[in-house]
């Protein structure tokens, strides 16, 4: 008996499981209920008296020897295991990181009072809900004015006197109420119109207004300023100013610019002519001024206002408005690689 004790402790000591499994399938055939410790302790009762104190203490001893062996394997494989689940794995593949796009709307308007801004014009914003006297009175449109017809509008039930703004020209007329002239000033915004939603008209969109009002200035002041606005923004360098009419401005023009019949695109959008009309102009009418308590007889200046929609979809060719408001992704998307 002694020899086989003897034997199972050199076992145990080059003992070397791999896994928690093996630790343990060996620790139930050592120590576990019907196991080998179990059976030599029931030889160990049928030992002489002689040897009984001797080997009694090799088998505590093999006991002993077994469990701490088998303890100090469990834990080190078990710390093993923890730690390589917490270890990254540097070489993985990252998740894709989802960024997100800015709405061309966005894009294209910050694109434009930038061009603005680094000759001087500051930005300025209105109401959307706006009153009769901001949106048309002060504007030079009289309460039967015919012109007011020209621009659907979405009165407020409750109170006549409140509309959705139809044009950012409202923003003006607040901008000179608060501000003193000289003032160079863009003011973006939404408008809002009762027409048909179609490809090319929305209920919904956006306009970019611009006021200069000073000392001298002059009907070349104004196109000399549009001219490097299309320079900038659409890298043409030629436009034409057609005589036009609004209430607000006297002289007023629409302004077109050579977009050139490059492509059958180009065709298309230009009906074959080549030019493009991109917004409306002129000198802000003295009446106008008058209505803002500023000095006809010292100030002038001029105005234009442009569609965001229109700009953007001549930049990027896009063939109907009313993708904006669709929120598609494989539509905004697009737009990711642009800041
Ligand atoms: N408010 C006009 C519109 O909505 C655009 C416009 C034309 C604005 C001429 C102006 C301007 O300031 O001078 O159609």
């Amino acid at each position: 008996m002694k020899d086989k004790l003897l034997r199972l402790l050199d076992e145990v000591e080059a003992f070397n499981g791999n896994t928690l499994e093996e630790v343990e399938a060996y620790r139930i055939k050592l120590l576990g209920s019907k196991g080998i410790l179990k059976d030599l302790f029931a030889e160990f009762k049928m030992v002489d008296g002689q040897e009984k104190k001797e080997i009694g203490q090799m088998l505590n001893d093999l006991r002993q020897a077994a469990t701490e062996k088998i303890n100090n394997l469990k834990q080190n494989l078990g710390k093993q295991s923890i730690g390589h689940q917490s270890k990254e794995d540097l070489t993985r593949p990252s998740e894709p990181l989802q960024l997100g796009a800015r709405h061309p709307i966005s894009i294209v308007k910050n694109q434009i009072l930038e061009v603005f801004s680094r000759i001087g014009f500051t930005v300025s914003e209105g109401p959307e809900i706006e009153d009769d006297w901001h949106n048309f009175t002060a504007l030079n449109l009289s309460e039967h004015h015919p012109a007011r017809d020209m621009q659907d509008t979405f009165f407020i039930q409750r109170n006549p006197d409140m509309l959705l703004r139809t044009h950012t020209s409202s923003v003006q007329v607040r901008y000179m109420e608060s501000h003193q002239p000289p003032i160079r000033t863009v003011s973006p915004g939404r408008v809002f119109r009762n027409e048909d939603i179609s490809a090319r008209a929305h209920c919904i969109f956006h306009q970019v207004e611009g006021l200069y009002i000073d000392t001298d200035v002059s009907f070349a002041d104004l196109k000399q300023t549009l001219l490097y606005f299309t320079k900038e923004m659409f890298g043409k360098s030629k436009i034409r100013l057609r005589p036009s009419y609004f209430p607000f401005t006297e002289p007023s023009a629409e302004v077109d610019i050579y977009w050139g019949l490059q492509t059958e695109t180009d065709y298309r959008i230009t009906k074959g002519t080549g030019w493009l009309e991109i917004m409306g102009c002129g000198m802000v009418d003295p009446n106008v001024l008058k209505n803002v308590g500023i000095d006809t007889d010292k100030y002038s200046g001029f105005a234009f206002g442009m569609g965001i929609e229109r700009i953007a979809m001549l930049l990027y060719q896009i063939p109907d408005i009313r993708m904006f408001y669709e929120n598609d992704l494989r539509f905004i998307d697009q737009f990711k690689s642009v800041i």
